[in-house]
């Protein structure tokens, strides 16, 4: 691949890489789900919250890393809804994270044209945090660049609860159940994520072989890479290797090699 002059990869082993890539065949959309903060942390007999604060490094390395590349979209498994269980003084720590990180990036984020939102139930989160999050979204909507698309308070059932909802809501207001159509397309549409194209690539990180209620629908075809690196210790040359794995994979959607993927067909076989 041919480097674009405003990346600057920061080590030799990340320019190798890079010229290694296919830019025709990136990826459209990475999810993340970024684990291992506590084990990073306890491994050098440290608290749990300075495997977080690690971790938010690696999330602005990555946010980085991919809007220089032009991913069109980026999305982070922050909290989910299942986070609600782990010790509150661990969760005030990561909401107020959360807060800290906005305040100090999205003035980074803006000035690089991406567009910022979260995807999850925001009710019920503090009231602080949706404010910062309402605003981060404002102030980014009318940005064209890369998505960056946060999950908090985030469970991938609880999504399709809240799009079948949506679905029987919005027949009731336009002429009644009568009006109701489930289908594949109908159903993406009432996502969370309906702005976004579906993750072509998962990127898992301390080794953990679970999509952990991420993105159950969106993820039916994506690539699945999971590397035992720490997300603490997950950088732009991570990325880039798991691109680079990306790009080595033949991806047949159920079909036969070579044949044409329509989006969203209800015709794929089960084999893969
Ligand atoms: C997993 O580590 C990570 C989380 C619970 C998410 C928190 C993520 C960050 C703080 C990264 C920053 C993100 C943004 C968008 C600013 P874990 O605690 O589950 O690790 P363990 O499995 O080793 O205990």
């Amino acid at each position: 691949m041919k480097i674009p002059d405003s990346l600057k990869p920061s080590g030799n082993e990340e320019e190798r890489l890079l010229t290694e890539l296919d830019a025709n065949k990136l990826p459209q959309h990475i999810a993340v789900i970024m684990d291992g903060n506590g084990r990073w942390a306890q491994r050098r007999h440290l608290p749990r919250i300075a495997g977080h604060r690690a971790g938010v490094q690696s999330a602005r390395a990555i946010i980085e890393t991919c809007a220089r590349l032009h991913i069109p979209a980026l999305t982070l498994y922050a909290f989910s809804m299942e986070n609600w269980r782990r010790p509150k003084a661990e969760i005030d720590f990561l909401m107020r994270l959360l807060r800290e990180y906005l305040r100090k990036e999205l003035p980074v984020i803006h000035r690089n044209n991406i567009r910022f939102m979260v995807i999850g139930r925001p009710d019920q989160l503090p009231e602080a945090v949706r404010a910062d999050v309402d605003r981060a979204m404002q102030q980014t909507a009318g940005n064209s660049g890369m998505q960056l698309a946060v999950a908090l308070n985030y469970g991938g059932r609880a999504e399709l609860v809240d799009a079948f909802n949506s679905l029987v809501k919005a027949a009731a207001c336009n002429g009644g159940i009568d009006h109701l159509r489930v289908d594949e397309h109908s159903i993406a549409q009432h996502l969370y994520t309906r702005h976004l194209p579906d993750p072509d690539l998962v990127i898992r990180t301390s080794g953990e072989m679970r999509l952990s209620n991420f993105l159950l629908w969106q993820l039916a075809y994506a690539e699945i890479y999971v590397t035992p690196t720490l997300w603490p210790d997950f950088r732009g040359q991570h990325l880039l290797e798991a691109i680079a794995e990306y790009q080595k994979r033949e991806r047949r959607y159920g079909g036969l090699v070579n044949a044409h993927h329509g989006n969203g067909a209800g015709s794929h076989s089960h084999d893969n």
